[in-house]
């Protein structure tokens, strides 16, 4: 099922459009999960513009990025990169993970984020100046605890920041019935369930269970799993690395959830 609807969580669709009109990149931060890529698809369909995803990882080079040399049938011809097609079709371009790229590799950026919105292609002899349209959006999650990596003060102080979290709980149960077809009631009990695990978040210590989770719950408890099994699978095991499941979260999704035979238990 295919479904793009995007529900705002605040003013980002407003700050998103000003930062596009004067041409200022923009980066996205948040945990995972509550709808950064969600959100860039949006606008790029608002704004009637294509959004190029680029995904970061160590191993990107700047050449990743712009392009290079190949040889083509004996001659060698110099190929645009995704970044690169992205500024010359004045798309949205999205840097999603930013933070996992190296800084040698993301330095290419500098010129095309400030107010020369040029890339300049050394291999190819080529400047390459943004048209109009062209956007940059990153985006990366701070919180993620185990990475050690940092984006540089020159780099983040280039864009306009906009800071999103989950949606309150009353909107996240439309987002699991609009992307589920589940009942409300059974959204909402869904969305209980994780604000109780994200407001423990401190005894816990992990990443809290994102929207994405209790989408996928709500998918399953739509193709017929009861409430407890699509939890256990989806929202409680997904949080630690080794899928175990520990009694204080078995306890918060039994207080929240039903199980298979329709019961409500408990806790103590
Ligand atoms: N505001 C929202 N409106 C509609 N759906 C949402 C929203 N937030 C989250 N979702 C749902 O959660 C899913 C995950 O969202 P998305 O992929 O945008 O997260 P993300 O922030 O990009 O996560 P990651 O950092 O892991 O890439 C979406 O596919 C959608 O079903
Ligand atoms: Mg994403």
């Amino acid at each position: 099922m295919t479904n793009d609807l995007y529900y705002a969580n605040g003013t980002e669709v407003q700050l998103f459009e000003w930062a596009f009109q004067q041409q200022m990149p923009v980066m996205l931060t948040g945990p995972t999960g509550c709808g950064k890529t969600r959100f860039v698809e949006h606008m790029g369909q608002l704004l009637g513009r294509p959004v190029v995803t680029i995904s970061c990882h160590d191993d990107l080079t700047s050449s990743d990025l712009v392009g290079r040399f190949l040889v083509s049938g004996g001659d060698v011809v110099w190929n645009d990169g995704p970044l690169t097609r992205a500024v010359k079709s004045g798309a949205l371009c999205y840097l999603d993970e930013v933070v996992e790229a190296r800084h040698d590799s993301l330095a290419i950026l500098h010129s095309l984020t400030d107010h020369r919105r040029t890339l300049f292609l050394d291999r190819a002899d080529e400047v390459v100046t943004a048209p109009e349209p062209f956007m940059l959006v990153c985006s990366y999650n701070p919180a993620y605890r185990s990475s050690l990596k940092e984006l540089k003060p020159s780099f983040r102080q280039r864009f306009v920041t906009i800071a999103m979290n989950y949606l309150p709980p009353e909107r996240e149960a439309d987002v699991l019935v609009a992307e589920a077809a589940v009942d409300r009631a059974v959204a909402q009990r869904l969305v209980n369930c994780a604000t109780t695990i994200r407001n423990a978040d401190e005894v816990f210590h992990f990443e809290p269970p994102s929207t994405r989770v209790l989408v996928a719950a709500a998918r399953l408890i739509a193709a017929g799993a009861s409430e407890l099994e699509a939890a256990h699978a989806c929202i409680l095991a997904p949080l630690s690395s080794d899928g175990a499941i520990t009694e204080g979260l078995r306890e918060i999704a039994a207080a929240n959830l039903l199980a298979s035979d329709g019961s409500h238990v408990q806790s103590p």
